[in-house]
């Protein structure tokens, strides 16, 4: 990312920031505004569903506990709206903008029948509430704006790695299809989609 960050001054900016301290998600936003005075598009990708401290998806309800839960919820459901605290200054303007963030249909309450990953589950409906709830204020504050909720699809991921085994070769997008599928879900968001949570098929996905 580096390399193309360095080849590419004109076009990429690249910017660390750590969503578990609310500071350096203003500070990215700061940076950005020194960047460019308005986005039209912020796509949030951070998720976490495993990771090497030893959070993993739970399989059973004794494998419940506050901290996996807590961290789970620090991104999963709590980054994208303080994302969009901060950053939508940047996408209110009188252009069509677009803020959308990778959620998952796991994250749906009405498509669980297999239970189990209680955390990343929650983490992700509790994401939908937020941005469904951004979506409302934004259609009376910046009718330009259009909210939504995204599901990639099983992408050929590090977070997917683990549980690969399970999903037919078909369903398994690589990441330039699945960047492909969202890119042209997104541009066929207007405001009548704002607050919803769609799929990559652009189909839209049961709360
Ligand atoms: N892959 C799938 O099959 C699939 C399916 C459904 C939904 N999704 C969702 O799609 C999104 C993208 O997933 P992915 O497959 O690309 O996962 P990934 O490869 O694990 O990438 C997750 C990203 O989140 C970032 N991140 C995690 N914790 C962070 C933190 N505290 N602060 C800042 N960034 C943090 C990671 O940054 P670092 O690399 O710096 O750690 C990484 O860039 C996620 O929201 C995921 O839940 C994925």
């Amino acid at each position: 990312m580096q390399k193309l960050a360095d080849e590419q001054r004109e076009r990429l900016s690249l910017l660390t920031i750590d969503v578990g301290d609310e500071n350096s998600i203003a500070a990215a936003a700061q940076a950005t505004q020194l960047l460019t005075p308005r986005l039209h598009l912020l796509i949030n990708t951070i998720g976490l569903l495993h990771d090497a401290q030893g959070l993993k998806p739970e399989r059973k309800l004794a494998d419940v506990n506050l901290a996996d839960l807590q961290r789970g919820f620090t991104v999963n459901a709590f980054a994208p709206i303080l994302i969009a605290k901060h950053f939508t200054g940047l996408l209110i303007h009188d252009q069509r903008a677009v803020f959308v963030s990778l959620s998952a249909r796991v994250g749906s309450i009405g498509d669980n029948r297999l239970g189990g990953w209680y955390g990343y589950r929650a983490g992700k409906a509790a994401q939908n509430q937020l941005v469904h709830t951004l979506a409302v204020e934004m259609a009376r504050r910046a009718p330009n704006l259009v909210c939504a909720l995204l599901h990639p699809g099983t992408v050929d991921t590090d977070l997917s790695k683990p549980f690969q085994s399970a999903v037919a070769r078909e369903k398994l997008f690589n990441v330039d299809r699945a960047c492909e599928q969202l890119l042209q879900v997104i541009d066929g968001l207007n405001r009548e989609h704002s607050g919803g949570f769609f799929g990559w098929d652009g189909a839209a996905i049961p709360w």
